[in-house]
């Protein structure tokens, strides 16, 4: 069976890293009240050098690397943001253009937070229906650069960066085939208000700042969240206990630990970097991934489920055989 297997991960962050303490001289916050509310110590800034697209571009370099391909083979590149360089065309086109892979399709897809995981959705399909044979699935943003810098009930929780990954598509046989083995997305545009920016090209011509009810926010995360990991466990015909890491959407500490509780799942296999990356929307998944990777945690042979949820609000969670 021709399934889309990973075959390489990398990651980047700005170079400026912005402890709680730092953020505290210029935001009516403290480090105590984030810590305990989020789990988040330390975020990474983006400077003026430093763009969406620069980020995904290393991101993506330090991925065709580890792969060992060349990068006129990757011929399919999703781009998950909602901090593009520009409002058209696409950062993944600028990527692409970077990489010297000027052949293929290149697109960005806009689900916030839930970005990457859309954007496997995508590319596996792509690749299993044979439109493309090599992807390479990005995560990137600069949220820092639409956040309200007055408003403390978010500006706290964000962070800039990119994570990367290449997905082959391989034929896959035997008991235990490498590759994704089932994704679920959903979306329900009710929750719009919930968290949402408050401009864009077609309304007010501005870029708009990330608003947020963050308690309610929190309250759909859990109930979506095992909801949807469940829904992939039987789609794939496996149980919460075959599973050996749980990549999620790096959001705040408290739901991590409330998803995992909800679904039996010890938390020493949650992959955890919210401490260091704070919320990073689209990037934080394959950040968690790229870290978890390096560190030695997830080998090659690992079930590896990895989720999100975001502005929409749209959810979804995807299953792998690394
Ligand atoms: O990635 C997309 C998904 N996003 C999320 O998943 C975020 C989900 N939500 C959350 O993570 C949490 O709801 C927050 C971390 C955003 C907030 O935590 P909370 O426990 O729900 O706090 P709260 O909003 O109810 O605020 C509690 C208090 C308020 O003061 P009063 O009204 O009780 O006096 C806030 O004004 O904390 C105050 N507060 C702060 N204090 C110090 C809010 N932000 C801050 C701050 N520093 N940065």
């Amino acid at each position: 069976m021709r399934r889309s297997v990973m075959i390489g991960t990398g990651s980047a962050l700005p170079k400026r890293a912005v402890s709680n303490d730092e953020l505290s001289k210029t935001v009516d916050t403290s480090d105590e009240w984030i810590v305990e509310r989020t789990g988040i110590r330390n975020r990474y800034i983006a400077g003026d050098d430093e763009t969406t697209a620069s980020l995904a571009t290393d991101a993506a370099r330090m991925a065709i690397e580890t792969a060992g391909v060349a990068p006129d083979s990757i011929d399919l590149i999703i781009l998950a943001t909602a901090t593009p360089n520009q409002t058209f065309p696409a950062t993944a086109t600028i990527v692409q253009n970077e990489l010297g892979c000027n052949r293929g399709i290149a697109f960005d897809v806009a689900a916030v937070c839930s970005g990457f995981l859309y954007a496997v959705g995508v590319a596996d399909s792509m690749l299993r229906t044979g439109s493309a044979n090599r992807a390479l699935v990005i995560g990137a943003e600069t949220f820092s650069r639409i956040l309200d810098w007055e408003d403390r009930s978010t500006c706290v929780l964000f962070g800039d960066g990119a994570g990367a990954i290449v997905l082959d598509a391989r034929e896959e046989t035997g008991d235990a085939p490498r590759g994704v083995l089932a994704t679920k997305l959903h979306a329900d545009g009710a929750h719009n208000q919930m968290l949402y920016v408050d401009g864009g090209p077609s309304t007010t011509q501005t870029v708009g700042k990330v608003r947020m009810k963050g308690r309610e926010v929190f309250r759909h995360a859990v109930v979506n969240l095992s909801e949807v990991l469940g829904e992939v466990l039987d789609e794939a015909g496996v149980e919460i206990s075959d599973i050996d890491w749980l990549v999620p959407h790096q959001a705040n500490a408290r739901i991590l630990n409330a998803t995992a509780k909800k679904l039996n799942m010890p938390n020493e296999k949650v992959v955890v970097t919210v401490d260091q990356h704070a919320n990073t929307s689209a990037a934080s998944v394959p950040l968690a991934l790229d870290v978890a990777i390096r560190d030695g945690r997830i080998k090659s042979g690992d079930l590896v489920m990895l989720e999100a949820m975001g502005g929409g609000f749209t959810w979804g969670a995807s299953l792998m055989r690394v």
